[in-house]
């Protein structure tokens, strides 16, 4: 035993084996680890070894710490059942599976069947979904909005968002606390209407190239969402970093096809959960899949940032050479074109603002981002979709098109876009119907009271803007497409959180003013050329909720040539 003390005194052969009993404490004796019963008694007083518990004693201890924890956790639990449970929702149809078989559907059937629910259940604008043993909280009135988006705590994006950190890092979107905060700050600038006015002419070349794309489809029935996609597309990197990536013309370009199969990676995780954990994804083909399109992504961004910023160390040299020589050459005064990759060089002050890395980030984030192209495609397809569903409207747009431009066929200039009232309207209501976006997730920080519910720490949140639009107190007849409805006299009054196709508070779209330019000017090039027919009804199409909403079978259109006087 452990309590040899001295080597040379070994128990009598016959004694090894036995049991010795010392004063009520019992040692086995052998020969390797000798025991001197006089030296025991000596160093250790008696009473210390009843301190020792037995085995039994520890046992018991230890079985009763593990009830403990399962007890108070199971309490917990129910306290979080029974707290969940006083916001309607469906019940739990099973146990730890919770109400997810009202989702067993086609993707098609989520928003509709959603919206039921919600009509079904919510007595105050928030309903309750047990998503397995977790609950989900969706918000759809306007008063429920304003606590989510007004609170400059709910900031934190929910983990769907995670699986774009390979591709995007922690960019604007991505990023929160502190990271957040100071990118906002110095982002915020580089959408100045001012700089956007500089974009105009980068909308217009890119709207007669989808232009003469949909000349080729005159009198074809055809899906138009992938021909707009591609023109954002081009917009966004042209944009963004100053280079043309040509997707209208090229499109099995090595970059944009890695963006699309990127996109179909990221959407396919986030509704794959055996997908979601790393090491599991990593046994997956598709991860090789991922490595191989990130290193063409960040290759080219990479690439682009290192030509950008030799670009501009020449552009200063020039500058000074001018100033040097006094030449007033109009070589040197011509006013270069700057793109967002330009302006986030200038704010990185030499890597002591912004690393390489950092620039990479925001760019990849404006461009891949469902937020730089997916979302202003997806706007631009369902406006033209309504448009095409109802002759009246098309009417009064082709109306606006000819006062503001007549016969001319001249580029749409930053004044045309505050006459073009009417059409920004058809936009706003066909964003109210079709919101690109179809829902936005916020992670709680704290206990927090939305229409009167108490929904605990730690809850996933979620706004549904599809579902807030509908809201027939603010919008009557909430199906039907009118696009009066934004008329200044009838939106003045409306609740502020009633509407909010690009979220809105703290964390609001950032890219909006320039979302709104680039709709306008690619919807008036193409409402200017084409009258448009739409093939299928909005009762009858399907739409799917992913990160961008979709029509599933795309955007039908039969287009004619307007006839040019
Ligand atoms: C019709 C077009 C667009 C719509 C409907 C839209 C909508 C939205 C929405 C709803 C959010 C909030 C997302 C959330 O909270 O989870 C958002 C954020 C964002 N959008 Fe847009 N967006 C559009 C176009 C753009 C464009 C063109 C850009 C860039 C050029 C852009 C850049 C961003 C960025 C960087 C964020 C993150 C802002 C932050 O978290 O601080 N968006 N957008």
């Amino acid at each position: 035993m452990w309590l040899s003390v001295d080597p040379q005194i070994i128990p009598p052969k016959e004694l090894v084996g036995m049991i010795l009993d010392v004063d009520a404490i019992k040692f086995r004796a052998n020969p390797i680890n000798p025991i001197n019963i006089n030296m025991i008694s000596k160093i250790i007083p008696d009473h210390f070894y009843r301190l020792f518990p037995n085995s039994l004693t520890i046992g018991t201890a230890f079985v009763s710490v593990i009830l403990c924890i399962i007890g108070t956790a199971l309490y917990r639990r129910y306290k979080y059942f029974e707290r969940c449970n006083k916001i309607p929702g469906p019940p739990a149809q099973i146990p730890l599976f919770g109400s997810i078989t009202e989702f067993f559907l086609e993707p098609e059937g989520y928003l509709p069947h959603g919206l039921k629910l919600f009509r079904t259940w919510s007595k105050n604008s928030v309903i309750r979904a047990w998503i397995g043993p977790l609950a989900l909280f969706a918000v759809g009135s306007a008063e429920g909005v304003e606590v989510v988006f007004g609170s400059s705590k709910m900031i934190d994006k929910s983990r769907e968002y995670n699986f774009l950190h390979p591709w995007l890092a922690t960019g604007l979107l991505t990023s929160t606390g502190r990271k957040w905060h100071q990118r906002r700050k110095l982002l915020t600038p580089t959408f100045h209407f001012k700089i956007l006015e500089d974009f105009v002419h980068v909308f217009n070349e890119q709207s007669v190239v989808l232009v003469e794309k949909l000349n080729e489809k005159i009198a074809q029935d055809f899906d138009i969402f992938p021909y707009i996609t591609r023109c954002t597309l081009d917009v966004i990197c042209e944009t963004a970093m100053g280079r043309h990536v040509n997707a209208q013309n090229n499109t099995d370009s090595e970059y944009v096809t890695a963006i699309y199969k990127m996109t179909r990676i990221v959407q396919t995780r986030q509704t794959r959960p055996w997908l979601q954990p790393d090491w599991l994804f990593r046994l997956f083909p598709m991860e090789a899949e991922q490595r191989r399109c990130l290193s063409i992504l960040h290759g080219f961004t990479d690439h682009m940032i290192r030509e950008r910023k030799i670009e501009q160390k020449q552009r200063q040299k020039d500058k000074q050479k001018q100033s040097e020589s006094l030449l007033g050459d109009e070589y040197f005064s011509k006013k270069p074109r700057l793109a967002f990759l330009d302006l986030l060089i200038e704010a990185s002050q030499d890597g002591k603002v912004l690393s390489d890395l950092d620039i990479r980030e925001e760019v990849d984030t404006f461009i891949v981002t469902y937020q730089g192209h997916d979302t202003t495609a997806a706007a631009i397809s369902w406006s033209l979709f309504l448009i095409g569903n109802h002759p009246k409207v098309q009417e009064q747009v082709s109306e606006e098109l000819t006062r503001v431009f007549g016969d001319s066929d001249r580029q749409v200039t930053m004044a045309d876009l505050s006459e073009l009232k009417y059409l920004e309207c058809c936009i706003k209501e066909a964003l109210r119907l079709y919101p690109s976006v179809p829902l936005m997730a916020r992670e709680l920080m704290e206990d927090t009271t939305i229409c009167g519910y108490d929904i605990p720490t730690g809850s996933t949140v979620m706004v549904v803007p599809f579902i807030v639009h509908r809201d027939p107190t603010y919008f009557p007849d909430p199906e039907i497409f009118k696009p009066e409805r934004f008329f200044p006299e009838n939106s003045q009054s409306r609740h502020p959180y009633a509407y909010v196709p690009f979220s809105a508070g703290p964390r609001n779209c950032i890219g909006q003013k320039f979302a709104m330019m680039e709709e306008k000017i690619i919807l008036a090039s193409v409402l200017r050329r084409f009258h448009v027919k739409a093939l299928d009804k909005p009762e009858n199409i399907a739409v799917l909720a992913e990160i961008i909403l979709r029509p599933r079978d795309g955007v039908r259109l039969h287009l004619t040539a307007k006839i040019q006087k």
